[in-house]
């Protein structure tokens, strides 16, 4: 079964008018929707802010059939060139706030863990192929680096440049991917740009994110139409 994630109310409420057959399933903290969005049988959830509260969700949402997962949301633009609107499909994520490097560990790094988790490619190439119809955005490949922090700084955002590569900030691409990747489930995020993670960041979210949390689920849809087949579901 497709599940579909989202952080927060804006983010998913856009795919849960459209659930068709909806149930509704109450766990410890979470609540899953399971449904029809497009012909396709999927799980869908609004999992909270932060690292934690994503854990708990795709933990759920795995425990509940999910086989593949796609996060839906925004994020802060790192990469100089994006803009507010544009979209970033996830190669691989990171935990940007993981700090082992006391013990000899690469900033990032979690002791015995993979340095960053990469993303399903077939998922990827849906993501790139659906990202492609919403117009007037630029569509960027790139790293999603996560963290409990909100970024609003300049110096925010050249550290994750630099030490990272990121392309975007957000809070809970990198612990999806983490449950995922223990499972062996397929996943990837995709975040259109609510702000540029500088000091006008507080009020650029504000401001866009419920517009441009529009774009990330466009693509979503695409992704519905590609993936779908309910026999593949
Ligand atoms: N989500 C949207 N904008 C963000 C930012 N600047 N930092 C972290 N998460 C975000």
């Amino acid at each position: 079964m497709l599940a579909i994630m989202g952080a927060m109310d804006e983010e998913i409420e856009l795919l849960l008018a459209d659930l068709g057959d909806r149930e509704t399933m109450e766990h410890p903290g979470v609540t899953l929707y399971r449904g029809v969005l497009d012909g396709v049988p999927v799980l869908l959830t609004r999992g909270g802010i932060g690292k934690v509260n994503a854990a708990l969700t795709a933990t759920h949402l795995l425990m509940a059939g999910a086989t593949r997962v796609i996060f839906t949301g925004v994020a802060g633009g790192v990469h100089p060139e994006l803009r507010v609107g544009d979209i970033v499909v996830s190669t691989d994520l990171v935990q940007h706030d993981v700090d082992v490097t006391a013990l000899g560990y690469a900033l990032g790094t979690i002791p015995s863990e993979a340095p960053a988790w990469p993303a399903d490619e077939h998922l990827r190439a849906a993501a790139l192929d659906a990202a492609a119809e919403v117009e007037g955005v630029r569509v960027l490949e790139g790293r999603v680096a996560s963290g409990d922090q909100f970024i609003a700084s300049r110096e925010g955002v050249q550290r994750l440049w630099t030490q990272f590569g990121a392309a975007c900030a957000e809070m809970e691409g990198a612990a999806v991917a983490q449950v995922c990747a223990k499972a062996g489930v397929p996943f990837v995020v995709i975040r259109s740009v609510s702000d540029t993670a500088d000091h006008d960041a507080n009020v650029d979210y504000r401001t866009f994110m419920p517009l441009v949390a529009r774009h990330a689920k466009q693509v979503v849809r695409g992704m519905l139409a590609r993936l779908g087949a309910p026999a593949r579901a």
